[in-house]
């Protein structure tokens, strides 16, 4: 058992056999730490949506292994009930039921995990205020719009609070203000709930948005970046500035200017971001 709340070892996937077989995960090796936010991109046809499937336990590798949350996948004793509980699917068509309100879709992978219908309406209805879709609870699919319904389908997918929420283009079918709201709300759900979650993309901006990308071609990884915060990128150079330099030397000058509280909360972020 390791620290990684995903681990695939040498991960190969092959469709059909022969001449007309798919190499659609070649030796895949990767690893992600709890509470990392990964974007997964790539060419069409390039495995993203395989290795998705993998990782939770949709369909079985054709060799190696793929460990999640300390369980070996080709091992799970209750397969439903992992892909149940510990993980949440977000798919780039919501696939919500039609005659379902939205509080209903969010309460359907909750049966059978959740005895009590009153906590099953309670989980769902603290969901939909999470996705900032409170007001809708009654409302059915139709009466939303896409990027409403995609938010319902991610409130969905948290329902038995899983540690690795997968997502399959959640932005693919909505316009980009839309797309950035849900990918506002994915990096939200990310930091709050301590949620891990790998987002497949084909748009730059989103995948940006993440803490890392994972560029894949012909079922390889060919490609791991970790994407740095600009904020934390402006926070160091600001500690190594000029600026900085001041705030940790008491004796200069400007100094004089900032009170005494003032300049030990400045010294104490300086000297951390300087670590
Ligand atoms: N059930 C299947 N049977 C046979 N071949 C498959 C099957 N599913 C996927 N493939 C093939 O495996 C390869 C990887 O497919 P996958 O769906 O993972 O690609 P993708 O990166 O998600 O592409 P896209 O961006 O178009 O969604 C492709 O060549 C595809 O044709
Ligand atoms: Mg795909």
């Amino acid at each position: 058992m390791s620290d990684w709340l995903i681990e695939t070892i040498h991960l190969t996937k092959i469709y059909g056999s022969g001449e007309t077989a798919i190499r659609a995960l070649d030796d895949v090796n990767v690893t992600v730490a709890p509470g990392e936010f990964v974007a997964i991109m790539g060419p069409s046809g390039c495995g993203k949506s395989t290795l998705l499937n993998m990782l939770g336990a949709l369909d079985q590798p054709t060799s190696g292994e793929v460990w999640v949350a300390g369980e070996n996948l080709a091992k799970l004793k209750d397969v439903d009930g992992f892909r149940a509980s510990t993980v949440g699917f977000v798919f780039q068509l919501h696939n919500l039921l039609p005659t379902l309100t939205a509080a209903e879709n969010i309460e359907v992978p909750m049966q059978g995990r959740v005895a009590s219908a009153r906590k099953r309406r309670a989980r769902a209805l603290h969901l939909l205020e999470v996705v900032g879709l409170a007001p809708r609870a009654n409302h059915l699919p139709n009466q939303l719009s896409g990027g409403q319904r995609q938010r319902i389908a991610i409130a969905r997918a948290l329902a038995n609070s899983p540690k690795l929420v997968l997502a399959d283009e959640p932005t693919g079918a909505l316009d980009s203000q839309s797309g950035d709201e849900i990918l506002a709300l994915l990096g939200e759900l990310n930091r709050s709930e301590g949620a891990t979650i790998a987002v497949v993309t084909h748009d730059r901006r989103v995948a940006q948005s993440t803490q890392r990308i994972l560029r894949m071609q012909d079922g390889r990884i060919v490609e791991d970046h970790r994407v740095s915060d600009p904020l934390e990128e402006d926070l160091r150079a600001l500690a190594f500035s000029k600026l900085g330099e001041t705030i940790l030397n008491p004796n200069d000058a400007p100094m004089q200017e900032v009170s005494p509280e003032e300049e030990a909360i400045l010294r104490k972020l300086i000297e951390r971001l300087r670590q």
